[in-house]
């Protein structure tokens, strides 16, 4: 039976170079950059083989970026929230949050609770949005929660990481070959799909065209075929 594509990461690079190529303002790269958000949203939630679609929105690192570009996108992502909460819920999208919650705003910590809680029961996608998250700090999150716990197993801090799921395809838009910290653990055997599309311009065909390259490859786990 060929791979199923159950759980994709999305590393959504290129918003800044997609703007600045049109003589806009970086924001505006990550205005668009929103609508490829829920093109690609949309596409997995009609895709029943796709279980779990996991976003890198916002890094542990992002905040180096000028205060006018975070206060932005933080003023996207509660904007990007609000209005599409009636996306999720009738596209029965679940929306997860992954990340350290705790150094955004009130107002933005209550509409992504509000959007986690009203989708809790959607039984379709769930869409995972990085939000201020670090591998490296969702490692030493999990490994200070099990400190009391003795010999810490694989299994034990697999399941204490804020996501619990591997990654089956993990895919980079806008040219460079790296992880940027994101899903350390989860991606041990993820397939990598590298893409010079900027985000802005990505969409359901591409991502349609890596599947289908996706369930071609041999997974072997490190074992033999
Ligand atoms: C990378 O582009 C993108 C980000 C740092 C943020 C990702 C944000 C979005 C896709 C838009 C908002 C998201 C949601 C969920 C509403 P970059 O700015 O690093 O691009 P560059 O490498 O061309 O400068």
């Amino acid at each position: 039976m060929s791979n199923q594509p159950r759980h994709i990461a999305i590393i959504m690079d290129g918003n800044g170079r997609w703007a600045e190529k049109r003589g806009k303002s970086r924001t505006a790269g990550h205005e668009q950059g929103a609508e490829t958000v829920r093109a690609v949203t949309t596409f997995c939630a009609r895709h029943s083989e796709i279980d779990r679609l996991s976003l890198y929105a916002f890094s542990t690192e992002n905040w180096k970026r000028p205060k006018i570009e975070v206060e932005f996108l933080m003023k996207l992502l509660e904007r990007y929230l609000k209005s599409e909460r009636s996306t999720y819920l009738e596209g029965n999208i679940r929306f997860e949050p992954i990340g350290d919650l705790s150094m955004f705003s009130a107002s933005l910590r209550k509409v992504i609770d509000d959007v986690q809680n009203a989708t809790s029961g959607c039984s379709g996608l769930i869409q995972s949005l990085a939000l201020n998250y670090g591998g490296r700090d969702e490692i030493v999150r999990a490994v200070n929660s099990l400190r009391e716990n003795g010999t810490i197993t694989v299994e034990m801090l697999g399941s204490a990481l804020d996501c619990t799921h591997d990654i089956d395809l993990l895919i980079r838009t806008g040219g460079d070959h790296r992880l940027s910290n994101f899903l350390l653990w989860q991606a041990a055997y993820a397939e990598l799909f590298f893409t010079d599309t900027l985000w802005p311009e990505f969409g359901a065909d591409e991502l349609e065209t890596i599947i289908k390259k996706f369930k071609t490859v041999e997974r072997r786990f490190g074992g033999l075929n």
